[in-house]
């Protein structure tokens, strides 16, 4: 089965690439199906967004889609930047503005705690949708460690393996991420997916 996947963010799509080509799914980016949506994430949850991207895109393609909408969620900050993670601090600010707002909104604030938090979307031509969410939960760190992934992982602290996401390898980091743990979630409801008869399965999930 050759799914589209829904996102422009290069590193993004390469830990859904990895992760994904490992369930024996063949994944093709945006451009490769002919098509080029931008989709205004209006929705106020992970959920909502998530669906948002994977029906444009499947709707754009007429192939079946996958998207992930994820964020940071910080608990001294009421669970922000959460779905605005992407556009904390506005349009000016880039991976790194972004992070140093987080720690200078986060000076005098307790306690640290934050979860990223991803929720894997597909939806079919066929009107069917398969959803799975994945949680990781740590700190926030004081100053930012480490050069490897994306976004906030220099600023997010794991206590039990005492660094950051910007400090594992991509295999660790997946093999603990919200990403990687959504889309394991995913990976058995799409084997159970594939597994039902056509007419079962149209009748199974909500569209
Ligand atoms: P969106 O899902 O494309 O709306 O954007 C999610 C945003 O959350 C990214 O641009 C990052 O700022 C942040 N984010 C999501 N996942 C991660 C991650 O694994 N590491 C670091 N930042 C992340």
């Amino acid at each position: 089965m050759e799914l589209v996947l829904a996102s422009k963010n290069p590193k993004k799509l390469v830990e859904l690439d990895t992760i994904l080509s490992q369930l024996g799914v063949q994944v093709c980016f945006e451009a490769q199906a002919g098509v080029d949506v931008e989709v205004e994430e209006t929705g106020t949850t992970f959920e909502e967004n998530s669906l948002l991207k994977a029906k444009a895109v499947m709707k754009a393609s007429g192939l079946p889609a996958i998207a992930d909408d994820s964020g940071l969620c910080v608990d001294c900050l009421g669970g922000a930047p959460g779905v605005y993670s992407a556009r904390y601090g506005g349009e000016g600010l880039d991976d790194t503005g972004r992070y140093r707002l987080l720690l200078e909104n986060m000076k005098g604030q307790m306690p640290r705690t934050a979860k990223f938090v991803s929720v894997i979307t597909c939806c079919f031509p066929n009107g069917d949708v398969i959803s799975a969410r994945g949680e990781c939960s740590g700190t926030i760190a004081f100053a930012p460690m480490g050069e490897g992934g994306f976004g906030y992982d220099p600023v997010f602290f794991l206590p039990e393996l005492k660094k950051t996401f910007a400090q594992l390898t991509a295999q660790e980091k997946n093999a603990i991420s919200h990403r990687g743990k959504a889309l394991a979630a995913f990976r058995e409801k799409l084997e159970e997916y594939l597994r039902l008869p056509g007419k079962t399965r149209e009748s199974t999930y909500e569209t």
